[in-house]
């Protein structure tokens, strides 16, 4: 009788304590998300966000918008269900950070993957890929073994020649803020308005569009980010692999002595107000592992933040480059001074 006694207790307190572990488990089951505020489009976003999830259990929500999100994200304020923002172009990474809207985040693992220049001093935001501007030329042009650096495109002999989008896209602001930093101001301004008086039309288009012109004679120079040369060259459709096909690719200010091609980056930070703040770390770190860093190349011929990550063999067909290592954050700052450079030239 004792021992049936002492046997039933066992039972009872063994299914007590299961239950207990079931109770403990469950509300951490439920509560482990991740909710992400993309600029980045859904296709180039999907891969990483499935990888993430089978590594780690985490359920990840997204909320895709090509503009908008930092006016959501600060109209929403601690309510927001934000956890992490994820944008491209240092000029767009700095409108969540001047609005506060990025919490500080200390982590040993991003710290030592991500070179000191590709993320903010006070730790709110982080490049996890990077995107050069180069000049892609057309194949007919006479004497393009001329043109082995930005400077080089002010030469009146590329006079009607020339192809850009407007000087105020980020992408434009952000090559001339590395133009300010390396040369000054005035410098700079001479280097805008020598571009510009090169112009074979006015600003108009994206950089897809100036590889277009280039097929179509329209122009024979370009200032692209060196992804959509990639793009281009390995798309589906024909006419896009047309167009990758009439231009020849210069990374432009690779001497010796040179600064290296100018390059901005994509990149994110966790939300200020965010609740899943664990989520949120694991998923920024996650973004500089091998895998993720190896997407971002495989996915859009993105150059890795972090060293010794295989490459395409579309990227690694360009050799190695040296790039403007200049802080990232500089260019930021300097992006009002490029403003009013873009304003003055009509770029
Ligand atoms: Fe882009």
């Amino acid at each position: 009788m004792c021992k049936t006694n002492q046997l039933m207790r066992f039972k009872i307190s063994t299914v007590g304590i299961l239950l207990a572990l079931v109770c403990i488990k469950a509300p951490e089951a439920t509560a482990s998300e991740v909710n992400i505020y993309s600029h980045r489009q859904p296709y180039l976003i999907k891969p990483f966000l499935k990888e993430f999830t089978q590594q780690t259990g985490i359920k990840t929500n997204v909320v895709f918008a090509s503009k908008g999100l930092v006016q959501r994200l600060q109209s929403e304020g601690a309510a927001s269900p934000a956890d992490v923002v994820l944008t491209v172009d240092i000029g767009r990474l700095k409108q969540y950070a001047d609005k506060d809207l990025f919490a500080s985040f200390n982590s040993k693992i991003l710290a030592s993957a991500i070179p000191q220049h590709l993320r903010s001093k006070d730790n709110t935001w982080f490049g996890f890929s990077k995107r050069s501007r180069i000049i892609a030329v057309s194949k007919s042009l006479e004497h393009s073994d001329q043109i082995s650096r930005f400077e080089d495109l002010t030469n009146i002999k590329w006079k009607g020649k020339i192809c850009s989008r407007p000087g105020s896209h980020v992408y434009n602001r952000a090559l001339l803020s590395s133009i300010i930093a390396a040369v000054g101001k005035e410098e700079a301004l001479k280097w805008a308005e020598g571009l510009v008086a090169n112009f074979a039309r006015s600003p108009q288009g994206n950089d897809r569009s100036q590889v277009k012109a280039i097929f179509s004679g329209e122009c024979s120079i370009a200032l692209i980010n060196h992804y959509y040369y990639g793009k281009l060259k390995n798309s589906k459709d024909p006419t896009h692999r047309e167009w990758a096909e009439s231009v020849q690719i210069i990374i432009p200010n690779q001497e010796k002595n040179d600064r290296g091609a100018h390059v901005n980056i994509s990149g994110g930070g966790i939300a200020k107000h965010s609740k899943n703040l664990t989520e949120a770390k694991k998923f920024m770190e996650f973004l500089v592992s091998k895998k993720a860093q190896s997407l971002y190349a495989s996915i859009n011929y993105e150059y890795p933040v972090v060293d010794g990550i295989a490459l395409p063999s579309t990227l690694t067909a360009w050799g190695k480059f040296k790039e403007d290592s200049v802080p990232i954050g500089l260019l930021a700052e300097l992006s009002g001074e490029s403003q009013k450079i873009i304003d003055t030239v009509s770029w």
